[in-house]
């Protein structure tokens, strides 16, 4: 049986987390967070001392077996998926923006990126998989029949990420949250290793103006076109 794949890149902000898992529950296709795994491997590194050494050969190398023989789960349960590293919950540890700073060193070195490769093929399993990240369709899975590119304006995610933590109570300015996510796309855009950018064949998405039913919807349809050929 062939195994479906549908993969989501795209900047941070732009709703792909939500996407991926309302697609993956339409299709009961088995679900990738990558951005997880740099998160995990950026916070076990920063557990063992070894983040801010990572231009020592050593230590380099040392990394690339641990992310290789990382201990992780990602554990469904009726409230959402747990994250577990080591047998420890780090469900709301990976999500804080200083393990995303860890996460983000991490992804730019080609090595570690290269261990983790294995790792991510390695979820492609009957009867599909939906793989978010930014590498899904240009290095990972470029023989996914389903590629979307998902983006948005700065300036609508800086205005959604601002509500979302005004949600959980904290006073934010959007002057502050528009420049980190400026600074954020040049990195991703700019790196030379694996830089976020549509593979060719993508079906390009901007979400700036679109609610997620509306988003949803034109996925579903183009996903529906895509594995009925
Ligand atoms: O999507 P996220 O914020 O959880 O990603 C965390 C970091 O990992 C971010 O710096 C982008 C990087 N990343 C990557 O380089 N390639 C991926 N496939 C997924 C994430």
């Amino acid at each position: 049986m062939t195994i479906q794949i549908i993969t989501i890149d795209g900047p941070s902000g732009s709703g792909k987390g939500t996407l991926a898992a309302k697609l993956a529950e339409h299709y009961q296709f088995h679900l990738l967070d990558s951005g997880a795994l740099y998160r995990l491997l950026g916070l076990s590194l920063h557990q063992k001392d070894l983040i801010d050494e990572l231009d020592h050969q050593d230590v380099l190398e040392q990394s690339v077996t641990i992310a290789t023989n990382l201990d992780i789960e990602f554990r469904a349960t009726e409230t959402g998926t747990l994250v577990i590293l080591d047998g420890v919950d780090v469900t709301s540890t990976i999500r804080t923006e200083r393990v995303g700073e860890f996460a983000s060193k991490v992804a730019a070195i080609p090595v570690l990126r290269t261990a983790l490769f294995e790792r991510q093929r390695a979820f492609a399993q009957v009867p599909g998989l939906v793989a978010d990240g930014r590498d899904m369709a240009t290095a990972i899975f470029p023989e996914a029949k389903a590629k979307i590119y998902l983006t948005a304006s700065a300036e609508s995610r800086a205005e959604r990420r601002v509500k979302q933590l005004q949600g959980m109570g904290l006073d934010v300015k959007i002057g502050d949250i528009l420049a980190n996510i400026q600074a954020r796309d040049k990195r991703d855009m700019e790196r030379s290793v694996a830089p976020l950018k549509p593979a060719d064949d993508a079906y390009i998405i901007d979400s700036s103006t679109l609610n997620i039913d509306e988003v949803f919807n034109l996925m579903t349809t183009y996903v529906d076109a895509q594995f009925a050929n």
